[in-house]
């Protein structure tokens, strides 16, 4: 059968849609998409920050669009699938890669803790994923990519909601992309090692802490914000066109020892 994707993939004819882009990983993914000329909208709570990310990008020539508000809640959300909609029609592509961390033992904690993880890491996906993501099914396909984690697949201590949210964004990811594989939306999810960004900054700062994790990783090392943006160049185009409910791990090796 005669391919119809050409190669190289032309990322300047993305659609891009990041959420949690004003900082880290989100940040570094938008910031590349921009520059390589897809148009990008960069979605975060942080407000002011996002602005500046988004008129720093538009003086540099880049077609972008900021989207300020909180994620877990369904009306702002709704609002940003309308922007998006009206600016550039249906996204191409979604990356969600909003999220908060949470580092109790089970014991100590809240409710309103645990409550407030799984509303932002995974109904916060679930939003995006049905309003922005939906759009991609009557316009064409596309691809989502979801940030899971080590946690996805492990059960560390002291991250009982945190670890819920990320098996559960697997969860997610794999029935998407059975349910929409016929629309040509393909879904995946990554899974992060560590990476030097804001989030468990404060608990990576203890060498000790690093050190031991450090042992667990053959790469020997954490990863940069912007080592990040190959695997999802290759999970958001049509390079990896045949690539669907996929977990692919970005972790320096840690899985497989
Ligand atoms: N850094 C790591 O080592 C690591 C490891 C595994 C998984 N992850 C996952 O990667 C993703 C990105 O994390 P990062 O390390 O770049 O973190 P980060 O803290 O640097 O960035 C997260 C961004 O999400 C935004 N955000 C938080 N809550 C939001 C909400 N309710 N609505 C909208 N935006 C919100 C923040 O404002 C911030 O800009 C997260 O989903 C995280 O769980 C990170």
């Amino acid at each position: 059968m005669e391919s119809k994707h050409g190669w190289p993939p032309d990322l300047t004819r993305q659609r891009v849609v990041v959420t949690g882009a004003a900082s880290g990983m989100g940040a570094a993914i938008a910031e590349a998409f921009a520059r390589v000329g897809a148009r990008v909208a960069l979605a975060d709570l942080a407000e002011e920050t996002v602005t500046a990310k988004v008129g720093a990008l538009a003086a540099e020539g880049c077609d972008v669009l900021a989207l300020a508000g909180d994620v877990a809640d369904r009306g702002t959300v709704e609002s940003w699938a309308q922007t998006i909609a009206e600016r550039w029609g249906a996204a191409t592509a979604l990356v969600n890669c909003a999220g908060i961390w949470s580092d109790v033992p089970f014991a100590d904690l809240a409710l309103d803790e645990w409550q407030r993880v799984i509303d932002v890491n995974l109904t916060g996906t679930f939003h995006t994923c049905q309003l922005i993501g939906g759009q991609m099914r009557s316009g064409g396909g596309g691809s989502i990519v979801n940030f899971s984690s080590l946690s996805g697949v492990k059960g560390f201590k002291r991250r009982a909601a945190y670890t819920v949210t990320k098996h559960g964004v697997i969860g997610l990811t794999r029935v998407l992309a059975h349910e929409w594989g016929e629309d040509g939306v393909r879904v995946n999810a990554v899974g992060p090692g560590r990476f030097d960004t804001a989030l468990a900054a404060d608990k990576y700062a203890d060498p000790a802490v690093a050190r031991k994790f450090l042992e667990r990783v053959p790469a020997g090392r954490i990863a940069p914000a912007d080592e990040m943006v190959g695997t999802i160049f290759f999970l958001a185009s049509e390079m990896s066109s045949y690539v669907t409910g996929h977990v692919l791990f970005v972790d320096g090796g840690f899985t497989a020892v």
